[in-house]
């Protein structure tokens, strides 16, 4: 565990841990404010993350940003990262081994961070913090609370694009991390 972000930092720069180094343009490291009050931990890059080096930035998260605008949200005040750090192929979702390899320095952040309230954006998200147990369609909307983070499960943005019923879900649980900030 590194103690500050600039050691953090420069030990993922060749980062060979897993098989997903073999495909990337770039680290897709995280980005934001980093002492946030919330985080929020998606699955790993796409195709624009990839090449912009930075998460959220392809259409799932234009969708994002447009949800942050709705409930209050302000992007730069957040932070924002992944289970995965660089782009597994043809979007796939991370394997076990290599969410496993990747996620100390996911953790890190968490700690540097140290942020009042998590939200997991879909399963990935969920089963790889939470555990293999929890099921997004069944944990979605309802508070965990784990070593003094509280964190809120939902819906991946992708989902969203997929499914439109699932877009107010998407925002009733945004609002319920406002409303939850606003009394801690
Ligand atoms: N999907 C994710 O899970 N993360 C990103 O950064 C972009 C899309
Ligand atoms: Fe390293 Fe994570 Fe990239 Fe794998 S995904 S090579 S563990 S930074």
């Amino acid at each position: 565990m590194y103690q500050n972000w600039e050691e953090l930092e420069k030990s993922i720069i060749n980062c060979n841990k897993c098989k997903l180094c073999r495909g990337r343009t770039n680290i897709v490291f995280g980005t934001g404010n980093k002492d946030a009050e919330l985080m929020f931990i998606g699955e790993g890059p796409g195709a624009d993350e990839d090449r912009q080096g930075e998460p959220f930035v392809g259409r799932a998260g234009k969708l994002m940003n447009m949800a942050f605008d709705i409930v209050g949200i302000k992007r730069e005040e957040v932070y924002i990262a992944n289970i995965v750090k660089c782009r597994p192929p043809k979007n796939r979702n991370p394997e076990k081994d290599e969410a496993q390899a990747c996620i100390n320095y996911l953790r890190n952040q968490v700690v540097l961070v140290n942020p009042k309230v998590i939200v997991l954006l879909g399963s990935v998200a969920l089963k790889n913090i939470l555990g293999e147990e929890y099921q997004i369609t069944k944990a979605r909307g309802n508070w965990v609370e784990k070593k003094k983070i509280l964190y809120m499960p939902t819906w991946h943005p992708a989902a969203l694009l997929r499914d439109e019923s699932k877009k107010i879900d998407f925002i009733k649980d945004l609002k319920q991390v406002v409303e939850k900030l606003q009394k801690i």
